[in-house]
């Protein structure tokens, strides 16, 4: 059954009659890892892997939610003492409470919803579903009056207050303002863009999933950012954006060994993502792929976010003839981006399934990444 015949009929079983659907995508990162935070760059893309919401407002102060995926239903009121105690509904209900501390309208509303963003793989789901309601909330009770870069930011402080992840803005500006096609190159300080359309003549993006799955919440995540944020308080800079190796050296003595392998991370990875810009702009494949490597070797020994069975992925793609492999998104299990040649994926694909099943006795998830649009009333 397609995603769109699972809400609509989740939709008029539970409320009876349709709403407006609205879909929101999961995303990419080429380059730029654990950089929002730090006020650096990021590369991400949204992906043809959605959420699908069916929305109709009912004339209520009541959000009435049926998630298809996982079976349940959950009413709550729009005040702060209402919140629910599911998890994923609180996502919903973040999305309109930060809506209406903005000085926005939300009215009660009926919606079923479904998705085919693969959960706690690294593709932002929770992003997808933030912005997807967002946009529909802005769409349904504000006439669109609500800026994107605001439908971002009320994602990414459902995060914060609602979630428990203390998250950058990458993901849900991601879901918010993906295009087809393209990839967008984002400055998290100044919130400027700049979309890449992207021709990767002979060859492929491909998502190799370990299904291993991370919690973020309550989660190591936040330490990582704390470290980056003590780096930047002893530098007395603002946010590691503004730091170099020679700060973070001179200072070495009045760090913590962590924190200072922490920084330095971050401080490379600014620069690879301009590095990847730049190569991208030349065709230079091979720089683009070397690049990811390095990030890759950087989120695991020094950042500290991998995880034996994503260490494996990378090597075995490196093994294979692999252009550019490493982990994507927050880390501690998920997927890893690989940058493949059209003459070697078959090979790739074969190799690392069957090395890694003997190793884990589960096959990872493959997954050919298709740049799509993010938020949007659908159509389709
Ligand atoms: C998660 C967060 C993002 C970003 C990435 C790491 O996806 O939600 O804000 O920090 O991790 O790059």
């Amino acid at each position: 059954m397609t995603l769109k015949k699972k809400v609509t009929e989740a939709f008029t079983s539970h409320f009876g009659g349709e709403g407006t659907l609205y879909a929101s995508a999961g995303r990419i990162n080429l380059i730029g890892e654990h950089t929002d935070y730090n006020g650096g760059f990021v590369f991400p893309g949204a992906i043809d892997k959605v959420i699908l919401a069916d929305i109709r407002p009912n004339g209520t102060d009541k959000v009435n939610l049926f998630s298809v995926d996982i079976d349940e239903a959950v009413s709550f009121g729009l005040e702060e003492a209402d919140m629910p105690s599911q998890q994923w509904a609180r996502y919903i209900f973040g999305v309109c409470r930060e809506t209406i501390k903005r000085g926005f309208k939300v009215e009660g509303f009926d919606a079923a919803f479904a998705g085919d963003v693969p959960l706690g793989a690294g593709l932002s789901s929770s992003a997808a579903l933030e912005s997807c309601f967002a946009f529909a909330i802005n769409d349904l009770f504000n006439s669109n009056a609500i800026p994107k870069f605001e439908l971002a930011r009320i994602g990414q402080s459902t995060e914060h207050n609602y979630c428990g992840v203390n998250c950058g803005i990458m993901d849900q500006f991601a879901s918010i303002f993906g295009k087809k096609d393209c990839l967008m190159r984002l400055d998290c300080r100044s919130l400027e863009h700049e979309y890449f359309p992207i021709h990767l003549d002979g060859y492929r993006l491909v998502l190799v999933d370990s299904v291993v799955k991370h919690e973020l919440v309550d989660s190591p995540y936040n330490r990582r950012r704390q470290s980056c944020e003590n780096v930047a308080a002893t530098l007395g800079v603002a946010t590691l954006r503004d730091a170099t190796l020679e700060m973070l050296n001179a200072a070495k003595d009045k760090i913590s060994a962590e924190d200072y392998f922490r920084a330095k991370y971050v401080i490379e990875e600014k620069d690879r993502v301009l590095g990847v810009c730049d190569a991208l702009g030349r065709d230079d494949i091979a720089t683009v792929g070397r690049l990811m490597y390095e990030t890759h070797e950087g989120l695991s020994k020094e950042f500290d976010v991998s995880c034996e069975e994503l260490d494996y992925l990378v090597e075995i793609a490196r093994e294979c003839g692999v252009t550019g492999s490493r982990i994507m998104g927050g880390g501690f299990g998920g997927c890893t981006i690989n940058l493949v040649s059209d003459s070697v994926y078959p090979r790739f694909i074969e190799t690392v399934v069957s090395k890694f099943k003997a190793r884990y006795g589960h096959a990872p998830r493959i997954y050919d990444v298709v740049i799509s649009d993010g938020a949007r009333r659908y159509e389709e």
